[in-house]
């Protein structure tokens, strides 16, 4: 049976989902699974639905070439129109991938967009931090009351499973403490910066790259990173923080100077993520830290993200992967569905049912 889907938002992540549903689909088919996409819903691109189903390519097409999806072809059953709280509410979707552009301060509109959706009996995807960042327990619930399931791998370091890794294989252990590189964006200027690049020429080519934030801000000032520190915490560790928690600073005070002074004693300046358990409580940070080259968060570089799990159990272990980008975003919406699909069919062996419920 093809599991049906409605996108919410229709940037940059929703398309890389898209091309990897083309270039995937004879893995697909071969796993039994057919994804067919019903709806997309974008504040600024417009709303087409079609019950039946929307030629993926098509899609891509007219919004490549008219950034509208207005152009989508007329026929019988086809809807335009309709806002996005419609479109969750309405369609025959089984699951949401929710992507919009989102206001991480208030979790707004995904927040209200991931809560429609388990009214109406919907699951829902999203790689959006905010939601998790700020209301996972009331969300989770709901989805659980209403028995659907709640996809958020992409929230943290994109496809790389920085969150159903520790869930799923490192299960039966007490995570004390995560520290790591959590914003691909930061990494990513002083990696360029180490290289001769200039702050500003760092930033633009990552945001050309697709790595920031819409408002690299977000990225620069340490936001981004704090709110993936509150996510973990929720997520793995069981405690909820709120972002006065966190002490924060960002990399724009960071010149060259302080880079080349780096280099001269071994060292590399890096944007570190910390969250402590301990018995007097929780202790949360995010500052650029100055560590030796023997530090192997020295040698994570780019965009590239990296985190420590220290367990009771397993000691510390470590996930280096992508945090930021297009089809890597993609790819952690499309990990998610397939685990849906294997969930509802009964025959996901590995899953962990908070993840999504
Ligand atoms: N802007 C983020 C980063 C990607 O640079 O890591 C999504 O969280």
């Amino acid at each position: 049976m093809k599991h049906k889907i409605a996108l919410i938002g229709f940037g940059t992540v929703a398309q890389g989902l898209l091309e990897i549903l083309i270039v995937k689909n004879s893995f697909l088919r071969n796993e039994g699974i057919e994804f067919e996409i019903v709806a997309v819903s974008d504040a600024l691109k417009g709303s087409v639905y079609n019950p039946n189903g929307l030629e993926i390519e098509m899609l891509l097409k007219v919004v490549r070439e008219t950034g509208k999806l207005l152009a989508y072809p007329d026929s019988p059953g086809i809807i335009k129109g309709w806002d996005s709280l419609t479109t969750i509410k309405e369609t025959n979707a089984n699951t949401v991938v929710e992507v919009t552009y989102t206001n991480v301060q208030t979790g707004q509109p995904a927040i209200d967009y991931c809560r429609t959706a388990f009214e109406s009996g919907k699951n829902v995807v999203t790689s959006n931090k905010g939601p998790v960042a700020l209301e996972y327990p009331s969300l989770s619930a709901l989805a659980e009351e209403h028995g659907v399931y709640w996809g958020i791998e992409g929230s943290v370091m994109s496809g790389t499973p920085s969150l159903r890794m520790p869930m799923v294989s490192l299960i039966g252990n007490e995570i004390r403490e995560i520290r790591g590189i959590f914003n691909g964006t930061t990494n990513y200027i002083l990696t360029q910066m180490e290289n001769g690049s200039s702050y500003d020429d760092a930033l633009a080519d990552a945001q050309q790259l697709g790595y920031a934030e819409a408002d690299p801000t977000n990225d620069v000032e340490g936001y981004d990173a704090l709110y993936k520190i509150l996510i973990l915490a929720n997520t793995l560790m069981n405690v909820q923080l709120h972002s006065e928690q966190v002490t924060r600073r960002g990399i724009t005070g960071i010149t060259s100077g302080q880079i080349e002074e780096a280099k001269i004693k071994g060292k590399k300046w890096k944007l570190i993520s910390r969250i402590t358990l301990s018995d007097d409580g929780v202790i949360a940070s995010v500052g650029p830290e100055m560590i030796p080259l023997t530090d192997p968060l020295a040698g994570v570089s780019g965009p590239t993200n990296a985190i420590t799990y220290e367990c009771d159990l397993m000691g510390p272990v470590t996930l280096m992967g992508a945090g930021a980008g297009r089809i890597e975003t993609g790819f952690s919406l499309l990990i998610d569905l397939i685990h849906i699909v294997r969930a509802q069919a009964g025959r996901n062996l590995d899953q962990k049912a908070s993840l999504f419920r």
